[in-house]
């Protein structure tokens, strides 16, 4: 099979930390990011209209020649993943799901921690991960609501970021999951909140790996050219990735009616 770009998804600036996880692995690959930011917060929305968005996108990135789309969004995975993959067997999909299983192996003290969005825990993907992977264990699952909001403006994030880390290290956990994308962007300071014996998981590596295995070209084909497109304002979406990740990038602006 011949492999076109690789698509890549999420609300807003998350997927930011997936797209450079995965250009660090497949230096040739051609990838497509699509911030959903006329629609973000998708953790706040619930599950249903973040499945449509899901759909859409896809159908979108779809039409623009990807054959690999990677869901970097955790609320989006919990909404949709599944029936992603049911309604478009064209196309290779790898989701996100909270980083459960790492955690498990690692705590001592035998909580762990889980921060994510409300939409993430509504879905039954949360849920069935902790039945797989967390006998045993107590997880102390904590929605953020606002902290993806302060992460895409900049502001207020610090606040947020000690009140919710400050709760599940309160309860006992002493090692914390990254349940959002856009937590990578704050995950030196949610570690500065829990100290040092506590253990901060972000599961972004490992999704860049499981991308490079489902290329049938092993990432081997493209010009390594990457688009950054946005249902919101580019210039903001321009700005925010050059906070973000010290980049200058061009941006575009597109529609993609739900
Ligand atoms: N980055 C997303 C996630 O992983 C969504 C955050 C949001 O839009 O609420 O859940």
């Amino acid at each position: 099979m011949i492999e076109g770009p690789i698509g890549i998804f999420d609300s807003g600036v998350g997927g930011l930390g997936i797209l450079s996880e995965v250009r660090a692995l497949l230096p040739e690959s051609d990838l497509v990011y699509v911030a959903d930011q006329a629609y973000s917060p998708y953790g706040e929305r619930g599950l249903t209209m973040v499945r449509e968005r899901a759909f859409a996108i896809s159908e979108y990135l779809i039409g623009a020649g990807v054959t690999t789309i990677v869901v970097a969004c955790n609320s989006a995975s919990a909404a949709a993943l599944h029936e992603l993959r049911d309604r478009f067997p064209s196309v290779s999909f790898v989701g996100m799901e909270p980083a459960v299983k790492p955690a498990v192996g690692a705590t001592q003290r035998g909580t762990i921690g889980v921060l994510a969005t409300e939409a993430t825990f509504q879905g039954e993907l949360f849920s069935s991960v902790v039945d797989r992977h967390a006998r045993g264990v107590s997880v102390v699952a904590r929605a953020c609501p606002g902290l993806a909001a302060a992460i895409e403006d900049g502001d207020n994030v610090d606040d947020l970021v000690r009140r919710f880390t400050a709760d599940v290290v309160g309860r006992g956990a002493d090692t914390i999951v990254l349940g959002c994308t856009h937590y990578s962007f704050v995950a030196d300071q949610i570690q500065a909140a829990a100290g040092d014996d506590v253990s901060v998981i972000d599961p972004a590596p490992a999704v860049a790996l499981q991308v490079a295995r489902v290329r049938s070209d092993h990432g081997g084909t493209g010009s390594g050219a990457t688009r950054y497109l946005t249902t919101g304002d580019p210039d903001r979406f321009a700005s925010q990735i050059e906070r973000l990740t010290g980049l200058a990038r061009s941006t575009a602006a597109i529609e993609i009616e739900g």
